[in-house]
């Protein structure tokens, strides 16, 4: 839609300026435009009330003079009510540029260059270490990883960093408990879930042996100090925790640039301390060392605890700087939980306070929390689901589905993979990211309600459709039923949405649009026959649409982190 948009702006604009002498901007015309509610009303409308002060007239006034001079061979009716402008698209414009448009440009289709040769870090899913990969990490997971995807449709370099928590004096807990308590067999097989008992019952016998804390700062000293058996452990702790995390990875189609977590920080820590010193930044209170931030209403930022130690806080000032240095990016965003929101706002100030002029560029992208069947998550309590677990179930589900429905469909077990990972990729992508989401597992799942397998088996249908029809030769199209406009008229707006998705870090403005599609092209399916159409241009022009959705689905669907089986 986009460039018909252009094309009625500089319209308007010409009729605006021959009739008042001036005319706003182009682009301001263009972000004025809107969807009607109702295609009674047209498919595109122009608000004049804006202009109404500007040319001391009535906004219906406006709109009829405009309507009465609006001339193009793409808008086939403009019409005036209420002050508003309403377009009507012609036929050919449909069926000549629209519909020719997605087909010609394919993979392409959606496309933009907006970030051409700039580059975006994005710091996503940062697991700890030692931690399971619990489901408070898949909105960070999953959101990143689609933020990712979008700005790189939309032609920027990504850089996706996953900053492991894998430093912090949790780490001498670990190795203590792993000396005192802890078994190789047993870590091996057990994996994470091994670390996390020993790390638990470390923090049991504490309580009634405070001294054990001495212990275990003293085996984290050792840590800091290049004492090889602890790195040797450390090393280990951490090559279990990635492996367990690939895993997940893999089914979910994630990979990243960099893994420099934070231990990749600890050279690199001292210089930014030194500088907030040399700055008088840094303040010593009950021994530890801060930034007063009371000026900015926010409690102080924590940067060295009293006995010399770094924080968390510390090593994102170090990260910050090291990515600005490193790969000179346009954009630096972080993708956590909402529970995170003052530590973004302090560190992106105190790295306002030393003087980066980065700091603009540094881009919070905070979401909300996740109960699974309206259970309330947290590790503290124990209350842990793991993302593993979560698409096993989905996926345990689907093959049982599947095995009813479908029962000789080849490779049912890796479609059903891909649908079940689907099912809660989508599910989750479907909210507005900071809304905090009630996972439901049989509403993930269901295969026509709004949900990942609805939108996939709308895009198998296209494919088995266009494997059934063969290709159609056919260049000349005739847009004839509303259906067909109707989903033209969706499939119009793809490179729109994914540039608001990317202005708003939000992929669920992506994942409804799936939906729309799905729903314009499955009523289209029900309402135009193909097979039976009579009319060579009409049924061209069917084949086409279902091209097309194909097309846009298929292009729009990875951005989702979602896969795209051909046959379910
Ligand atoms: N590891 C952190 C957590 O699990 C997230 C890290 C986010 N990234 C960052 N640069 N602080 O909460």
């Amino acid at each position: 839609m986009t460039e018909l948009k252009s094309l009625i702006a500089e319209k308007i604009s010409e009729i605006v300026k021959n009739n008042y002498g001036t005319s706003p901007e182009i682009c301001d015309i263009i972000s004025a435009f809107e969807y009607p509610p109702d295609d009674s009303m047209g498919d595109l409308a122009y608000p004049c009330f804006k202009l109404s002060p500007i040319f001391r007239k009535g906004p219906n006034v406006i709109a009829q003079t405009l309507a009465e001079q609006f001339d193009c061979p793409s808008v086939a009716k403009a019409q005036s009510v209420g002050g508003y402008l309403n377009f009507f698209i012609s036929d050919e414009y449909y069926s000549d540029k629209l519909l020719k448009g997605i087909i010609d440009k394919g993979q392409d289709y959606g496309k933009t260059d907006i970030g051409k040769g700039q580059t975006v870090v994005l710091d996503y899913s940062s697991p700890n270490i030692c931690k399971p990969f619990h489901v408070c990490h898949l909105g960070s997971t999953v959101i990143g990883h689609s933020i990712k995807k979008l700005h790189e449709f939309v032609g920027y370099k990504c850089v996706g960093v996953n900053h492991l928590g894998d430093w912090g004096t949790q780490f001498g807990k670990q190795i203590y408990a792993y000396k005192t308590w802890g078994n190789k067999e047993l870590v091996e097989k057990g994996g994470v879930d091994e670390l996390v008992k020993l790390y638990v019952r470390f923090h049991e016998e504490a309580e009634h042996n405070p001294e054990l804390n001495d212990k275990a700062r003293a085996e984290f000293h050792k840590l800091e100090t290049g004492d090889e058996e602890n790195l040797a452990l450390w090393k280990w702790f951490v090559e279990l925790t990635i492996d367990e995390c690939n895993r997940s990875y893999k089914r979910l189609g994630i990979e990243f640039d960099s893994y420099a977590g934070e231990s990749f920080y600890t050279d690199k820590m001292p210089e930014q301390v030194q500088k907030l010193k040399d700055q008088g930044l840094l303040k010593i209170d009950n021994g530890a060392s801060i930034v007063d931030l009371s000026e900015y209403n926010m409690p102080p930022c924590l940067i060295l605890k009293s006995d010399g130690s770094t924080l968390y806080p510390t090593r994102d000032i170090a990260a910050a700087v090291y990515r600005h240095n490193t790969y000179n990016f346009a954009k630096c965003i972080y993708v956590t939980s909402a529970q995170q929101c003052l530590h973004f706002q302090q560190l992106f100030k105190v790295i306002e306070l030393m003087g980066y002029d980065f700091y603009d560029k540094l881009v919070h992208v905070p979401y909300g929390t996740i109960s699974i069947d309206g259970e309330k998550l947290s590790t503290r309590n124990g209350n842990v689901v793991l993302i593993k677990d979560l698409i096993d179930t989905a996926v345990s589900k689907v093959t049982d589905i599947m095995r009813e429905k479908s029962p000789d469909l080849e490779n049912l077990e890796d479609v059903a993979e891909q649908i079940g990972v689907g099912a809660v990729v989508f599910y989750y992508l479907m909210n507005d990211r900071i809304k905090d989401i009630n996972f439901v597992m049989s509403e993930a799942l269901s295969f026509d309600g709004n949900s990942g397998p609805y939108a996939q088996y709308a895009y198998a249908r296209t494919c088995q459709l266009l494997n059934k029809v063969g290709e159609t030769k056919q260049t000349k199209f005739k847009v004839t039923e509303k259906p067909e406009r109707e989903l033209l008229k969706v499939l119009s707006r793809f490179g729109e949405t994914v540039l608001c998705a990317v202005r708003d870090y939000e992929p669920s403005d992506v994942t409804r649009y799936i939906l729309d599609v799905c729903t314009a092209f499955n009523r289209f399916y029900h309402d135009c026959p193909i097979m039976s159409a009579e009319d060579k241009e009409v049924k061209a022009t069917r084949i086409a649409l279902t091209k097309a959705t194909k097309t846009v689905l298929g292009n729009a669907l990875p951005l989702i982190c979602m896969k795209t089986p051909t046959k379910i």
